[in-house]
């Protein structure tokens, strides 16, 4: 779908052409566009703000059938960010208008002061993930995807950056897989259901693929993830994937929350939140998309990625407030409320995996707490790790990407609010305050010695509104986050 190509504007004939302008500098240098982009601030009206647009048709000096100008707003707040955004509205622009191509123009990094491989890809990845439509249910299909996207630049970076196009297509590729699985309607992707959808992606892509079933689970003794499922007609079960990159060092291990919906249990959810609960697998999407990116790039690490699936209901089977359960670890929990069933899926999970695999690292992904939307609001994720380092490039690649993450404290003295008075421990915190970070030392206390991080995407991880480059739903945030993170490490 993505094109990197220089093209003479004079001549090509095009249907669409978008520019993005800023309102106080000249950032194109492409002397087709800047007379362009000179005409249409000359009428008045469109001055470059942000989210401004304005369409000539036919405009002399180029043969293109009509040229979208979109604002950003001023230079000094131009990032890659805004070009992404910008990118991603200008393909829903074209979506809008029933055209299958579209041509856009990418600014001179020397002129937008951003480099040039960060603009590109940008652009790009924001042109890719909003040309994602997720019609599944509809029957009348309203809008179409574009064919084709151009990004306009000279021939010498057309020629510098051959291989980011599809790049992009690739590691993005993954982050539409996430946001499809995310939004399939809980009755579409009961555990197993959605263990063989994952399954045949991935074995598809060349991973190697188990899924452990419910009776496996039972004979491995995983109490606590046992203990969600119990509610659930539907069985749960454990998809592990490998690839192997080739190298010899200890694994990557990620390890993604999946409850296919989450009802809260016995201690039943209220209001309208429980439809957003479909999205409760959002890290398991997260990292099953992950692992097939990785396979894809053919990544040289090794990796391995652990989603536990279950179903969190209601029923004369559910687990009780009060019951108390014993760990994959051997560790007893009370299990206190029943709606905190993610940190109960993800103990069992990441403890079988440490035992198992020894990972030099552990990360896990996981829409697991309110609280953590509360802390740092919908678009930002919050990460928890003793390891600072761990920590650090982890947020480092959330800002590359902009899939944001935060640093939270892991503090010892807080797990006093995770005592039973008759388990080992407790997973419900006896305060409601802190509940983010009482949720992470409830996962640390059955996580060995593996350097380990915790990723909280409750909020990033579904919107139920639309965005410059992603439906209304599931995001997809984690996949770009993830492989940043692995590709950028030594
Ligand atoms: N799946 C929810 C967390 C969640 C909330 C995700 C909002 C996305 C949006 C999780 O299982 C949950 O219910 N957590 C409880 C924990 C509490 C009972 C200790 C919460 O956050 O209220
Ligand atoms: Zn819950
Ligand atoms: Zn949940």
């Amino acid at each position: 779908m993505l094109h990197l190509t220089s093209v003479d504007l004079k001549r090509q004939k095009i249907k669409a052409l978008f520019i993005p302008v800023c309102e106080d500098k000249r950032i194109h240098a492409e002397p087709v566009v800047a007379a362009l982009v000179d005409q249409a601030l000359a009428i008045g009206e469109f001055k470059g703000k942000k989210d401004q647009e304005i369409t000539l048709y036919r405009p002399p000096g180029c043969v293109a059938e009509r040229v979208v100008f979109r604002g950003l707003g001023k230079a000094e707040s131009l990032d890659a960010e805004a070009l992404r955004r910008a990118a991603g509205r200008s393909v829903k622009r074209c979506i809008q208008l029933g055209l299958p191509r579209m041509w856009l123009a990418a600014p001179d990094p020397a002129a937008a002061s951003i480099e040039e491989t960060d603009i590109l890809r940008a652009m790009m990845e924001g042109a890719f993930l909003g040309n994602h439509v997720f019609d599944r249910y509809k029957q009348e299909k309203e809008t179409k995807p574009l064919a084709r996207a151009y990004l306009v630049v000279p021939a010498a970076s057309a020629a510098r950056h051959r291989r980011l196009a599809a790049d992009v297509q690739t590691v993005c590729g993954g982050t539409l897989m996430a946001r499809e699985w995310v939004n399939l309607p809980s009755n579409d992707k009961p555990p197993l259901e959605l263990a063989a959808l994952i399954a045949r992606e991935a074995k598809a892509h060349g991973l190697a693929v188990e899924v452990l079933s419910e009776k496996d689970l039972q004979r491995k003794k995983m109490g606590a993830m046992l203990a969600v499922a119990a509610g659930s007609s539907n069985r749960p079960a454990m998809v592990i994937l490998r690839h192997k990159g080739g190298d010899r060092r200890p694994p990557v291990v990620l390890v993604g929350k999946g409850v296919t919906f989450d009802s809260g249990g016995i201690n039943i959810k209220t209001g309208d939140s429980l439809p957003d609960m479909k999205g409760d697998m959002a890290g398991g999407a997260a990292v099953a998309a992950a692992l097939i990116v990785a396979a894809r790039l053919k990544l040289k690490r090794h990796l391995i990625g652990v989603i536990p699936l279950v179903e969190n209901m209601v029923s004369g089977r559910s687990t009780r407030p009060g019951d108390i359960v014993t760990t994959f670890t051997g560790k007893t929990v009370e299990i206190g409320n029943t709606d905190a069933e993610g940190r109960l899926i993800l103990i069992d999970a990441m403890a079988y995996a440490e035992w198992r695999f020894k990972p030099e690292v552990m990360i896990d992904l996981a829409t697991l707490t309110g609280a953590c939307v509360v802390a740092l609001g919908e678009r930002i994720a919050g990460v928890f790790a003793k390891d600072e380092a761990l920590q650090a490039a982890i947020v480092a690649a959330g800002r590359r990407t902009h899939e944001r993450c935060w640093p939270m404290p892991l503090p010892g003295d807080y797990k006093e609010l995770l005592k039973s008075s008759y388990a080992d421990i407790n997973n419900m915190p006896n305060t409601r305050y802190g509940g983010a970070v009482t949720a992470a030392l409830f996962l640390s206390e059955f996580v060995g010695t593996a350097r380990w991080a915790h990723i909280d995407i409750a909020g990033p991880g579904f919107h139920k509104k639309e965005d410059a480059y992603c439906g209304p739903g599931g995001t997809g945030f984690g996949v770009r986050l993830l492989m940043d993170w692995l590709t950028s490490r030594t």
